[in-house]
C-alpha cells in the first residue's frame, strides 16, 4: 500500500517529523524564515493527504480544491482565519489547530507587552544602549503605572481568562467583553462584564483578544479609539485586522490614547517604514505570542498526532471543524 503523503510548509526541527515519518513520506519546505511560495503549496496540495500549515499560509478555496487526497489541514496556531474553514468543512477535510497548550504563554507575553508599553521598557533600553544615558532625572522615561489600574479585556476566552487571572497580582480592576459572558470565569477572576463602548470609556489598558471574524474585522477603528481614556494602553495579541491601523495612527499621533503595545499587524511581517513603527509610544513585535520553545514544540508535536489520527481514520484532540 502507498503511504500517505505529507507536506510540511514550514522547515521544523527533524526531531518532530520523526514520528511522521515512520508511516508516510513527509517533505517540507527547505526554509525556515522563508514562507511557502503560493505554486509550490498548490503543487504539494495536489499531492498531499495531509497539510501542516503556518498561521501564515492562505489555505483558501484555491488551495483546498486542489487537495483532491486532503484529509487534514494542521495548522500550527490557535488562530484558524487563514483556512477557509467552510469550504474544507464541506469537503470533509478535518481542520486542526493548537488550542490550550499556548494558553500561558501567550497571556505572558500579553502582560509583557502591556508592561513594556506602559513602562516605557524598549525605549528605555535602546537609551542606555545609545549612550543616551547622561543623568538621573525624576521623570526620565516615567510612564504609566500598571498595579491598581483598569484592566479592559476585549475577547474573555482562554487566552484571556489567563491575561485577567495575571491582572490580579497587579491588583487591577478588570472589566471584560465577550459575544457571550462567561460569568463562572468572571466570577473566579473577579471580572466584571460591560459593553464594548463601557469598556473603552473605563479602560486604563484596553487589551485585544477576539479572534479575527467578519465581525471583528476594524472592531478598533477611529470611533473605538476616540472613546477611550487619553492616557489609555491599546494592547492587541489577536490578529492585525481586528484594528484599523490608520485610525490607531492618528489617535497616536493626536494623543487620543497613551500608547500601543502591538504583536500583529495588518500586514504580516509590517514594512519596516509603516508609520506606526515611527512613534516611540509603539512598541512592536512580531508576532510571538505562543514564541516559547516549550510551547513551540508542544504545538508542532500536536499538530502531528492530530495528522497521525486522522490518517489512521481516528479522531483528532483538536478538531475546528466538528
Ligand atoms: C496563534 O496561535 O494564533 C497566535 O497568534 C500565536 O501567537
Amino acid at each position: 500500500m502507498n503511504k500517505p503523503y505529507i507536506f510540511v510548509t514550514r522547515k521544523l526541527p527533524d526531531t518532530v517529523i520523526e514520528r511522521l515519518l515512520s508511516f508516510a513520506e513527509v517533505k517540507m519546505w527547505p526554509y525556515e524564515d522563508v514562507p511557502v511560495t503560493r505554486e509550490v503549496l498548490l503543487e504539494e496540495a495536489k499531492k498531499a493527504d495531509a497539510l501542516l500549515t503556518m498561521l501564515s499560509d492562505c489555505i483558501d478555496k484555491e488551495v483546498i480544491e486542489a487537495g483532491q487526497n486532503l484529509k487534514i489541514i494542521a495548522n500550527l496556531a490557535v488562530g484558524f482565519d487563514n483556512i477557509d474553514i467552510p469550504f474544507a468543512t464541506e469537503r470533509r477535510i478535518a481542520v486542526c489547530n493548537t488550542p490550550d497548550i499556548l494558553t500561558d504563554t501567550t497571556a505572558d507575553l500579553t502582560f509583557a507587552l502591556l508592561l513594556a508599553t506602559a513602562r516605557r521598557l524598549v525605549e528605555a533600553a535602546e537609551f542606555v544602549k545609545a549612550g543616551e544615558w547622561k543623568s538621573w532625572s525624576p521623570l526620565l522615561l516615567a510612564g504609566y503605572d500598571v498595579h491598581h489600574k483598569t484592566i479592559g479585556i476585549v475577547g474573555m476566552g482562554k487566552i484571556g481568562q489567563a491575561v485577567a487571572k495575571r491582572a490580579t497580582g497587579f491588583d487591577m480592576n478588570i472589566l471584560y467583553h465577550n459575544r457571550s459572558r462567561n460569568e463562572e470565569a468572571a466570577q473566579m477572576l473577579g471580572a466584571t462584564y460591560c459593553s464594548f463602548d463601557e469598556l473603552l470609556k473605563q479602560s486604563d489598558f484596553v487589551v485585544c483578544l477576539t479572534p479575527l471574524t467578519d465581525e471583528t474585522h476594524h472592531l478598533f477603528d477611529k470611533e473605538a479609539f476616540k472613546k477611550m481614556k487619553k492616557t489609555a494602553i491599546f494592547v492587541n495579541v489577536s490578529r492585525g485586522p481586528v484594528v484599523d491601523e490608520d485610525a490607531l495612527y492618528e489617535a497616536l499621533v493626536n494623543g487620543e490614547i497613551a500608547g500601543a503595545g502591538l504583536d500583529v499587524f495588518y500586514k504580516e511581517p509590517i514594512d519596516a517604514t509603516h508609520p506606526l513603527l515611527t512613534l516611540k509610544n509603539v512598541v512592536a513585535l512580531p508576532h510571538i505570542g505562543s514564541a516559547s520553545m516549550e510551547t513551540r514544540f508542544a504545538m508542532m508535536e500536536l499538530c502531528c498526532r492530530n495528522i497521525t489520527s486522522v490518517l489512521n481514520g481516528e479522531k483528532p484532540e483538536t478538531l475546528v471543524n466538528k
